[in-house]
Order: C-alpha cells, then sequence, then structure tokens
C-alpha cells in the first residue's frame, strides 16, 4: 500500500476499506428508518440496541445520537477498527451473525443492508435469527433490511439485475476509481452472485472481487423467523431507505413483496425456541 495506491488489494475491497465503502454507498437513513418502526411497533422500553453487521458504524452512530445505548457487531476487522475511530462513543466489536451474543438481552437487535445474505446456508441463517432471539428480550423488536429474492421473480427484477453491467465511478483521496459489475444467478445454490472490477488509472491488472448474497423469498423468511422464535409484525418492500420514494413515504407499508427490498419487522416471542 503507498500514497499513491491507498487502497488494499482484498477479496472484498470496499469492507477491507472501509472509508472508500462510505464514499461507494454515501448514507442512507437507516437509523431514521429503525427509529420510526420502534416508535409503531415496539411495545415496552427501546433503549438498548445491537446492529449486526454494523460495517463503518455510521447507522450505529446514529441511533446513538438519537438517544439509544447502541453497540455494534461486523466479521470485518477493518469495519470495526474503522467504526470505533470514527464514533468512539459507541462500542463496535468483532464478531459473527452465527455466534452473536450479549450479556444483557436489547430491546432492538438491527440487521441492515443484506448482512444476513451474507449467510449463503438455510442452517446458517436460522442459528443466526437464533443468536437473534437470544440477544433479545421478550418481546424485542427484530429489524430486518436486505434485499428481496421475489424481485428476480419479476420482469423488471430479471432485467434490472441480470441483463446489465454497472458503472460506478468513486473519487476518493485524489484517486477515481471505476467499477464494473456484472449479477449472475446461481439458482441450485439460490445466490445471486456478483463479480465487481476495480480499476483507476496506474494500475494495470484491475481488482476482482466475488461476493454473492443469499436469495430468500419472503415466504421462506417467515418460516425461518417462527422456527427462531419470532412473529413477524410487518413485511413489506416499500418504502425503506433504499427504495424509491425513499423512507418515511407517506406511512403506508406495501406488501406486495415485487420490489427489490424487504424489510421486516418481528417481535421476539416470550419463549423462543
Ligand atoms: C453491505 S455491508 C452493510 C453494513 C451496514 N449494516 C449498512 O447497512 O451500511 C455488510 C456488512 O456485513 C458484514 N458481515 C458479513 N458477514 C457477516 C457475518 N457472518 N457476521 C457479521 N458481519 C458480517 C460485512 O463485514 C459488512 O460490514
Amino acid at each position: 500500500m503507498t500514497p499513491a495506491d491507498p487502497v488494499r488489494f482484498s477479496e472484498n475491497l470496499l469492507t477491507d476499506n472501509p472509508a472508500l465503502y462510505e464514499r461507494a454507498f454515501p448514507g442512507t437513513d437507516n437509523a431514521r428508518f429503525v427509529a420510526d418502526l420502534v416508535a409503531r411497533f415496539g411495545s415496552g422500553p427501546a433503549h438498548t440496541l445491537l446492529d449486526a453487521g454494523s460495517g463503518t458504524g455510521r447507522d450505529a452512530a446514529r441511533l446513538a445520537e438519537l438517544g439509544m445505548t447502541v453497540r455494534g457487531v461486523d466479521i470485518s476487522e477493518q469495519m470495526v477498527a474503522y467504526a470505533t475511530t470514527r464514533h468512539p462513543g459507541v462500542r463496535f466489536d468483532v464478531g459473527d451473525l452465527r455466534t452473536l451474543d450479549t450479556a444483557h438481552p436489547v430491546d432492538v437487535l438491527t440487521c441492515l443492508g443484506s448482512t444476513l445474505l451474507h449467510l449463503h446456508d438455510t442452517a446458517d441463517i436460522l442459528t443466526a435469527l437464533r443468536r437473534f432471539a437470544r440477544c433479545l428480550r421478550p418481546e424485542g423488536l427484530l429489524v430486518l433490511e436486505m434485499r428481496n429474492g421475489a424481485f428476480l421473480l419479476t420482469d423488471r427484477g430479471r432485467r434490472e439485475l441480470l441483463d446489465h453491467r454497472a458503472l460506478r465511478r468513486v473519487d476518493w483521496e485524489g484517486v477515481t476509481y471505476t467499477s464494473e459489475t456484472r449479477l449472475t444467478l446461481d439458482a441450485p445454490a439460490q445466490l445471486l452472485r456478483r463479480e465487481r472490477r476495480w480499476s483507476w488509472p496506474g494500475n494495470t491488472e484491475p481488482v476482482c472481487q466475488h461476493t454473492a448474497w443469499r436469495l430468500l423469498f419472503p415466504q421462506e423468511l417467515r418460516f425461518l423467523l417462527s422456527c427462531a422464535g419470532f412473529s413477524v409484525v410487518a413485511l413489506f418492500d416499500e418504502p425503506g431507505p433504499l427504495t424509491e420514494p425513499a423512507w418515511p413515504g407517506d406511512g403506508v407499508l406495501v406488501e406486495r413483496l415485487t420490489g427489490d427490498r424487504l424489510h421486516v419487522v418481528a417481535r421476539r416471542e416470550r419463549d423462543p425456541r
């Protein structure tokens, strides 16, 4: 790594370079989305929150500003180091969704930005959801935000996701990074695979990164949540922090479930299985 070439070569360029991640994906209003849903569907106090897959820490920090005691957990050491430096008032730990733990059960648990879909096996997803239930107090709220697998069942979804290469330019520390992204469907594994090639002036070999999201369908998610001891109180595609129009919209939660994002609010049952 040199000053002229500040990006680390890595399997996942963005999660290993959190400042670049924030530049590529400038803030959404996830915190406002969560706070509004908790005010609408929560029962009892909502003072403590655990953000699972907290990334750069911006949502956790914003939720802390709104008055909650927040802790963030992420599997990426680079993300946790960045979040800790940027937001010293919030605690961030390295951890995995599948082994998530907390000393005291929290009132709200969030898992946003498709983090849950980085688990590809159904058994791992169920393990993580059971962990979420263990970390929540009885009747505590779980808020999930992720890609919607059912979007790919629509003509628009197939066109937007599979039929073109997306180009993006990010200016960071005097260097312009260009990415070309291609998505493909891996039907047997129920995965949406992404290949992203990054190039920038002076770098002869593009950095190619591969990642994949599990395609979760609304009914499947409902079932997994119920197996983990949750009852779903809202499951909708619009509006959300990444939809157009974006949250808060007009307050009506649209349940067509053909949009590209899936939003879930679920309540931990008194005695989770
Ligand atoms: C797309 S980012 C979303 C970050 C943040 N929630 C947001 O919405 O901006 C996904 C995050 O999930 C983290 N992640 C992936 N797999 C994980 C796992 N098994 N346990 C905990 N975090 C994980 C990544 O390191 C990354 O920071």
